[in-house]
């Protein structure tokens, strides 16, 4: 994640509670001041585990762009057929200004809000989101029992997300969420991907999801019905148990 810098002012400054993140006025104030800010890691640091995914005449939806260069790191491996949505009328607005100043001119840079995409079905190969579902997964209460609400949007985004993907299309999700907080949705049965995960990072650990539509497993099935306990490090559980990620700079927790 990048540093407070004069350039990117807003870095540290944290909202007063979680429940902020799900307000889209805190992201519209937030990307009127922040040129940029990436969220968990930037595309070097998991660049291997994506084009083992993705070629370059795929199409690519990426959800939540932010102010993300994501995208741009896409184009630069050639892949072009690139769709960026946010929720955020002034992050769309800043990302087509910067795109075009940059000439990066076939990404296309949409307002849309990813609980009801606003595309046909099964029209992309791959999706990608990098801590958009977080979002919604903030002021969720118990991580073991999420409120009935944060269960509806996930599942509405997840959803949509199925919906468009082509029939051998792929969902990527990088996130701070861990596998035992995540598969209960993943495997929802009325889901026909597989679910697989690696994680990069020193020290802390980001997942990376692959969700391969088309190819859901016997184990796939097998783990939506049973609820696996973690095997991760109290400090992990920590954070989850506190809601903290989401208010806090996950560099500074690493150092
Ligand atoms: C934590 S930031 C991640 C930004 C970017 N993906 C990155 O990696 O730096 C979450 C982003 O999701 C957007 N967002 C939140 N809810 C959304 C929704 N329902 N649909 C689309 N975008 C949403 C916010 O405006 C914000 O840009």
């Amino acid at each position: 994640m990048d540093k407070p810098t004069a350039q990117n002012p807003v870095a540290d400054e944290l909202p007063s509670s979680a429940s902020a993140y799900l307000d889209p006025q805190y992201w519209d104030d937030r990307f009127k001041r922040e040129e940029h800010y990436e969220w968990f890691k930037d595309f070097s640091h998991f660049r291997h585990l994506i084009l083992d995914h993705i070629n370059p005449s795929y199409s690519v939806l990426e959800l939540g762009c932010g102010n993300s260069q994501l995208c741009e790191e896409l184009y630069s491996e050639g892949i072009t057929d690139i769709t960026c949505i946010d929720l955020s009328p002034v992050a769309v607005e800043k990302m087509s200004q910067r795109l075009l100043s940059k000439g990066y001119k076939e990404i296309k840079v949409l307002e849309a809000d990813m609980l009801d995409l606003p595309f046909g079905d099964e029209c992309f190969d791959v999706v990608i989101e990098k801590g958009t579902m977080d979002v919604l997964f903030v002021d969720s209460g118990d991580p073991w029992n999420p409120r009935s609400e944060t269960v509806n949007n996930v599942m509405a985004m997840l959803r949509q997300v199925h919906r468009v993907l082509r029939p051998n299309g792929i969902f990527i999700s990088i996130t701070f969420g861990q596998p035992h907080f995540r598969r209960p949705f993943f495997n929802k049965s009325e889901f026909t991907w597989s679910v697989e995960w690696k994680t990069f990072g020193d020290g802390f650990h980001y997942f990376f999801y692959i969700l391969k539509k088309g190819e859901r497993r016997l184990e796939d099935e097998e783990c939506s019905k049973k609820i696996e306990m973690p095997s991760i490090s109290l400090y992990h559980e920590e954070l989850d148990n506190e809601d903290y990620l989401f208010r806090t700079n996950v560099d500074e927790l690493q150092n």
